[in-house]
């Protein structure tokens, strides 16, 4: 199948490879650029599991194709967490209110609640449930994962950085671009 040039930006990294059509972004993030922390599950839209940023908004990796990427800017879970290592706050509230059991949802809850906290800072309880109702958790830990996210609103409103989130974003966008400097030469498919 005859393949076409994608170039996009990848946790802050410019990435160029030669994808065939076919190929899905999911794939693409975790064959090409060795980004495995997004996760398939169902792999036809449903659980979540492969929930990445594409210009900011949560998007499912698994529908939609690696072509469609061009000129797109992507943030995986990966690129989530700043240079430094630490955990964003919506990373470290997951664990402290343990809002996994197996943790193969995990990166899917963690970049969904990261884009819905980004753009509603203030969900009640009903909303954040149905914020994520398009992740699933086998495990069925949900109260931990509401409890989690209801943590972080609690925090950022007593710290008035309800925008965090979008500067973890922007921050994984441009940190990351040391972190991975690497990560796309390697899997060879930069200028490829
Ligand atoms: Fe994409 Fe389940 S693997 S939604
Ligand atoms: Fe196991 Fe969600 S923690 S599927």
């Amino acid at each position: 199948m005859a393949e076409h040039q994608v170039q996009a930006t990848v946790n802050g990294q410019e990435v160029t490879a030669m994808v065939e059509p076919r190929l899905t972004l999911a794939d693409f993030l975790r064959d090409r650029l060795r980004l495995t922390g997004t996760h398939l599950g169902c792999e036809h839209g449903v659980c979540g599991a492969c929930t990445v940023l594409v210009d900011g908004a949560a998007i499912r990796s698994c529908l939609a194709f690696a072509v469609q990427m061009q000129g797109c800017s992507i943030t995986t879970v990966e690129g989530l967490t700043p240079d430094s290592g630490e955990l964003t706050d919506v990373q470290a509230a997951f664990r402290a209110e343990h809002g996994l059991q197996c943790g193969f949802c995990t990166p899917g809850f963690v970049v969904s609640a990261t884009a819905l906290l980004a753009e509603r800072p203030d969900l009640t309880a009903a909303e954040v449930r149905e914020g994520l109702s398009g992740n699933l958790c086998r495990c069925t830990g949900y109260q931990g994962i509401v409890r989690a996210v209801q943590s972080v609103i609690r925090s950022r409103q007593a710290t008035g950085s309800g925008h965090e989130a979008e500067a973890g974003t922007a921050q994984a966008e441009a940190g990351a671009a040391q972190a991975e400097a690497g990560t796309a030469r390697a899997a060879g498919v930069t200028g490829s």
